[in-house]
């Protein structure tokens, strides 16, 4: 996610050891074919045969409209260490879709199959490309088409975000295509969008059939979620889960974050304040603002982990 998953994030993440693969955020390819050394810049990982430093299998995800330019830079990721490539056809934001990029290709679906097989194509045999796409640009039905175009083209699997590009965000997501793209489908099919809880997770599951499933933001809202849901796909063993300890939790983020951006200050604090946001947008966290406007790296954690006892405190029978 752009903004979000960046190297410090894929690191924290594998280090819960609840996800398989992590995709890093969009890289845009415009004009160019993008070089090498943008690959090397943004996926650290790929100095360690595209794995994070906590043993997660990073993806390198491009996007853009241009088939050639696609391929090249794919080619390129590769050379320096990008182990699979995915191919983004899902991104909404309206700078991305003026330049050709993201889900305006979904309108074209001749463009998602002449795309994907250029990718596949220059790529070897044995470098997975996915593809990631939104039901459709205003409606869900061209997610039918765009998906056979994914498979005529030779992709690997196919991740699919239960929304149209029209909804941004917004609530409904719609499952149910995404079962019926899954039961015709000849590769995986992975399915997301809102999966906050553990009953949205079987309820997912039950109308797609699915047996991939990709969690963004709700792996920061609901930080046990990863967890219940491996333990619900039999990959862990089962039993009660303890509390989420958010104060360890973004520990942990910073010390990721030191590592790749240097000693903490006000910016490295930024990913956690964000944090806070969605998980008191999208999750059970209570309201701190008062902490979220301290920019002095110490005293911010010394407050946010005082209110975090006083949450758990008040919360505890
Ligand atoms: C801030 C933000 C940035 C995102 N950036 C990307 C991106 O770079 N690549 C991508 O495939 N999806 C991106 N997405 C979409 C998510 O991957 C995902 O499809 C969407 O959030 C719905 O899933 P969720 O409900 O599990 O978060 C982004 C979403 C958000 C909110």
């Amino acid at each position: 996610m752009d903004g979000i998953t960046d190297a410090t994030m894929r690191a924290f993440q594998g280090a819960q050891k609840t996800f398989t693969h992590a995709v890093t955020e969009f890289i845009r390819v415009s004009n160019h074919p993008l070089p090498s050394r943008v690959f090397t810049r943004d996926v650290p990982e790929l100095a360690t045969n595209a794995i994070t430093i906590t043993g997660l299998l990073v993806q390198v995800q491009i996007l853009g409209g241009d088939p050639d330019l696609m391929a090249i830079s794919a080619l390129n990721a590769i050379q320096v260490g990008a182990t699979a490539i995915d191919i983004n056809f899902g991104c909404p934001a309206p700078t991305v879709n003026r330049n050709d990029g993201g889900a305006s290709i979904l309108r074209c679906p001749q463009r998602v199959y002449e795309i994907t097989k250029a990718v596949r194509d220059a790529v070897p045999s044995q470098i997975p490309v996915s593809v990631k796409v939104r039901l459709g640009w205003e409606t869900i039905e061209p997610i039918h088409e765009n998906a056979e175009m994914v498979q005529k083209a030779g992709a690997s699997w196919l991740t699919i975000h239960a929304r149209t590009k029209a909804q941004g965000y917004l609530p409904p997501v719609y499952w149910h295509p995404i079962g019926e793209v899954n039961r015709n489908a000849s590769i995986p099919i992975i399915a997301n969008g809102d999966i906050w809880t553990i009953d949205d997770f079987h309820l997912c599951q039950e109308q797609t059939a699915c047996t991939h499933f990709m969690i963004g933001r709700p792996a920061l809202a609901n930080p046990q979620l990863p967890h219940q849901i491996t333990q619900s796909l039999g990959l862990t063993s089962s039993g009660t889960l303890p509390q989420t300890d958010w104060p360890a939790l973004f520990q942990k983020l910073l010390y990721y974050s030191e590592i790749f951006q240097g000693p903490v200050n006000s910016k490295s604090l930024n990913r956690i304040k964000q944090w806070l946001s969605l998980a008191q947008k999208f999750g059970d966290f209570p309201s701190c603002t008062p902490i979220k406007q301290i920019a002095e790296p110490d005293l911010f954690m010394q407050n946010l982990q005082e209110f975090c006892h006083s949450i758990e405190f008040a919360h505890s029978p």
